[in-house]
């Protein structure tokens, strides 16, 4: 008869594999269970948090044999937290564990191949720009899945900088000047950091009756009103501070918008940026997804052409503003959804290589529809969610063979993976 489990923390637990979450693998009669932040040969106890029909989900309560790999992990909040999931064990271990977690899912599209890996410079203090939640006066984040929140005085994977504005947002917050912000963004770029509070579209009139906000020194002050901030619908108004967002490209100063998506790891944006371009020299490339236009930037010193497509008015309006001020390059943006323009693109000029960066949802089927009935010579996907990318990858893989598969650890900590796929006609 088979073992039942019990709700309490007295489940042991052999972990024998790691899910593609990042959690470890285990079973408790004859049932898997999902226990984060364990890895593979510990034997752990466990609590049961969840309790499905085809599987448990457990939390770590004792720790009965380590694994040689587990490490101390650098933040107080790491076992409550959802932020991170590899905290637990050194970076090569995270890399490894990453590695294998793709080569199982492309395993799926027929993928047998080597998956190559860029390291991060750092595995701390990398992320530019973080959202915290707001509760009576406190920033936090959710804890591991769950909606529930949890205080944090300051982020490990975010830049020093972001550490610093965490404790000022922190005070001021808790002095009671600011009411309804239900979150705060804070971006850093180059050396100056801007702090967005967000609030519900019907607080606008909170604009009527400003608080002081000269704590944040040299930090700008945006409020957001709206769901998230990277949305055309979301409002955004400046309330504090002279200066502006910019970035020094080529010995150029280009304004940065603050509302617009911006790769989080200096460091492993502008590897990824490279060997994209590599790809487009001498060529016609669409950069679909394109974002503030970085990346059209950076093809276009080399290729031919370069369309850009984004649908974020103020994503369009940087990367526009950026084309203007390298007027030698030879770059046509197009503010819109990829699904529409680059049929329409297609339908005109002869495109030798297409950049696709979408969204965490993937590309729409009208999209990868339009490319498997054209002629691109080759497509470059990356993607940030391996599980819409083997979506994905099931349609193109009807007109397209993949070359080659790398990832860029532009997340340490987080089982999350920046993915380069190079398909080729
Ligand atoms: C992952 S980001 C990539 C940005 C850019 N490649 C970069 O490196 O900065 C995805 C971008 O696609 C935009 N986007 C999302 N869905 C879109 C769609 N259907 N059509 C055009 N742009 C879209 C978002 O606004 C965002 O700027």
């Amino acid at each position: 008869m088979k073992k039942n489990f019990e709700k309490t923390d007295e489940n042991v637990v052999d972990i024998y594999d790691i899910s593609y979450e990042g959690a470890g693998v285990g079973r408790i009669g004859g049932k898997i269970v999902f226990v984060p932040k364990t890895l593979k040969n510990e034997q752990v106890k466990v609590s049961i948090l969840k309790n499905t029909s085809s599987f448990l989900i457990g939390k770590v309560t004792e720790i009965l044999q380590a694994s040689g790999e587990r490490k101390t992990p650098k933040c107080p909040y790491f076992d409550e937290c959802g932020g991170c999931d590899f905290q637990h064990c050194e970076y090569k271990t995270e890399k490894q564990m990453k590695i294998d977690i793709l080569k199982n899912q492309l395993r799926k599209v027929g993928f047998e191949g080597e998956v190559g890996f860029v390291e991060s410079d750092k595995r701390f203090g990398y992320r530019n720009k973080i959202k915290l939640e707001i509760r009576d006066g406190k920033v936090g984040y959710f804890k591991a899945k769950s909606r529930e929140f949890l205080a944090v005085e300051s982020c490990v994977i975010a830049t020093p900088l972001i550490n610093d504005c965490i404790k000022i947002i922190q005070k001021f917050l808790q002095s009671g000047r600011l009411v309804g912000a239900k979150a705060v963004y804070v971006k850093q770029v180059e050396e100056a950091v801007a702090v967005c509070f967000l609030f519900d579209k019907t607080r606008e009139k909170v604009l009527k009756n400003m608080p002081n906000f000269d704590v944040f020194g040299e930090f700008l002050v945006y409020f957001a009103f709206g769901e998230v901030l990277e949305s055309n619908s979301t409002k955004i108004v400046k309330v504090y501070g002279d200066s502006k967002l910019t970035l020094d490209l080529g010995g150029k100063e280009v304004e940065i918008e603050v509302s617009a998506f911006n790769q989080i790891n200096d460091f492993i944006a502008g590897k990824l940026y490279d060997y994209v371009t590599d790809f487009c020299k001498g060529k016609r490339v669409v950069n679909g997804y394109s974002g503030q236009g970085f990346l059209t930037y950076k093809i276009a010193q080399n290729a031919k052409f370069v369309y850009g497509i984004e649908y974020q008015n103020s994503a369009h309006k940087s990367a526009e503003m950026l084309a203007n001020s390298f007027k030698d390059y030879k770059i046509q943006n197009f503010c819109g959804r990829v699904e529409d323009c680059l049929p329409e693109i297609l339908t005109k000029d002869r495109i030798d290589v297409l950049v696709l960066d979408p969204p965490r949802e993937g590309c729409a089927r009208q999209v990868l529809d339009a490319v498997t009935l054209g002629k691109i010579e080759q497509v470059i996907y990356t993607s940030c969610n391996f599980s819409t990318l083997v979506r994905d990858l099931q349609v193109l893989k009807n007109s397209y063979k993949i070359e080659s598969v790398k990832i860029f650890d532009m997340f340490p900590c987080c089982c999350v993976m920046e993915t380069v796929v190079v398909l080729k006609k």
